[in-house]
């Protein structure tokens, strides 16, 4: 098929070079004349293991980029793949998104026949349907029989891993308003994975397909977060919370993913869809308690891992290592990352801080400038009077000599990483 993508960040890139190995042709549109200049040239700005590969293998012949989103006419379907930031209050920013919907309603309106054009940005259900919907239909209103189509189909992409995320989904959600060219058109997009991989397709509205998102997103944050919760009960009570979380994950009603307890959530996307779902929810009259909790637990967590450590030492005037600053391991991510209210509490106790990370210490710099960062975990901990761990790098598991370089060594982990337990103060947040 020939198929446009607006948006050419994280999901509109990994979603083109994706459609491209399946054997379609795809145009990128993007605002961003470097952007589209670099993926003609078969590079990309975005850092994910897979996608370079595709991106080189395709930039000129299956893949091109431009900023024209009359280009968009062209094609059989148009995905939306504009990133919706949040606002100050929680809810979600769609005017970049709103513009995007425009001009590609402006480009289809002199198209003859069907166009498609499908939603994979997170929006919530109200959003979508009163707002993009609208805009969409408005600006096409000229195409010569009317004929434009809305679906909804939205990612479950994780970074570090998008690029597998995409070609082995778990399922694909496609929410239409009963417009069976729509579901036609996607189906046909999707073949390859539906036949290859035996991917279930979930057929829905599109309001539904919207609020799948962010129920799949709260219901993961809050997942991580109940398992924080059952961990600090765990930890007052000498309790494992690991090997808790180990058995009750055989329950397959439970399922083992997403039991790991410790310093709490990050990234890109649940910080931001959880509190787009309370502000969104708000909008609407309804305060959703269990997500808020999860939020506020979540908030907390890094404050507990603090007071672990002032068990043991008055790190007023102390140098303290932090080890690990990106969201997750596997990526320079800092958004939403626990490491930032971990220094932001150090520093409000008078603490001298020391970050390492093996990829996101740049990132890190740019908002807190005045942290020294080492360029190892050995240099952190040399001379540190504390150690707290907040990002799971494997790197930190086989840590073991360098603790002695410390004074009088306290180490709290919140992430269950490291290893050593002899001849060091080691506190486990839930464990
Ligand atoms: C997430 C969703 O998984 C993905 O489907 C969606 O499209 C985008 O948001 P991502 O942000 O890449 O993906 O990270 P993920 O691997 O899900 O981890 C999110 C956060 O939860 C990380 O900070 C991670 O450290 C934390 N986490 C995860 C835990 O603390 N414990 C766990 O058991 C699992």
């Amino acid at each position: 098929m020939n198929v446009s993508v607006v948006g050419s960040g994280y999901v509109g890139t990994t979603l083109s070079a994706c459609l491209a190995d399946l054997g379609h042709d795809v145009t990128a549109i993007d605002v961003d004349e470097e952007t589209v200049d670099r993926l003609n040239a078969g590079e990309t700005t975005i850092h994910e293991p897979g996608l370079d590969s595709l991106v080189s293998a395709y930039a000129g012949s299956r893949l091109r980029a431009t900023t024209a989103h009359a280009d968009a006419a062209e094609t059989d379907l148009t995905f939306l793949a504009v990133g919706t930031p949040a606002k100050p209050d929680g809810s979600i920013d769609a005017s970049v998104l709103l513009a995007a919907a425009e001009d590609v309603g402006e480009a289809i309106a002199e198209k003859e026949g069907y166009h498609l054009v499908v939603v994979k940005s997170t929006v919530l259900p109200d959003v979508l349907e009163d707002e993009l919907v609208s805009a969409i239909e408005a600006a096409s209103e000229g195409t010569e029989s009317g004929d434009v189509g809305v679906a909804a189909n939205p990612e479950f992409l994780r970074e570090g891993s998008a690029v597998r995320d995409f070609m082995e989904p778990d399922r694909i959600v496609i929410g239409t308003d009963g417009d069976e060219r729509a579901l036609d058109r996607l189906a046909e997009l999707y073949q390859p994975l539906i036949s290859d991989w035996d991917i279930p397709v979930v057929e829905t509205g599109r309001r539904e397909a919207a609020m799948i998102k962010y129920a799949n997103n709260t219901f993961l944050a809050a997942k991580v977060s109940l398992i924080n919760d059952i961990g600090n009960v765990c930890k007052a009570f000498g309790v494992d919370a690991y090997e808790v979380a180990d058995a009750i994950g055989l329950d397959s009603r439970i399922s083992g993913e997403f039991l790991r307890s410790g310093v709490g959530w990050g990234g890109s996307c649940f910080p931001k869809d959880t509190a787009a779902l309370v502000a969104g929810a708000e909008s609407v009259g309804y305060e959703p308690a269990m997500v808020q909790a999860a939020i506020d637990l979540n908030d907390r967590q890094p404050e507990r891992l603090l007071e672990l450590l002032d068990r043991h030492v008055d790190v007023d005037g102390e140098r303290v290592a932090v080890l690990g600053l990106a969201f997750k391991p596997g990526t320079d991510d800092v958004r939403g990352t626990r490491a930032k209210p971990v220094i932001e509490g150090l520093l409000e106790r008078g603490a001298e801080v020391i970050a390492y990370d093996p990829r996101a210490a740049e990132a890190m710099a740019e908002e807190f400038p005045d942290v020294e960062y080492a360029d190892s975990a050995a240099a952190a901990l040399e001379g540190s009077r504390g150690a707290v761990v907040v990002t799971a790098w494997p790197e930190f598991a086989g840590l073991d000599a360098e603790f002695d370089a410390m004074a009088d060594p306290v180490v709290v982990d919140g992430r269950r990483v490291v290893e050593r337990r002899e001849g060091i103060t080691y506190e486990g947040l839930t464990w």
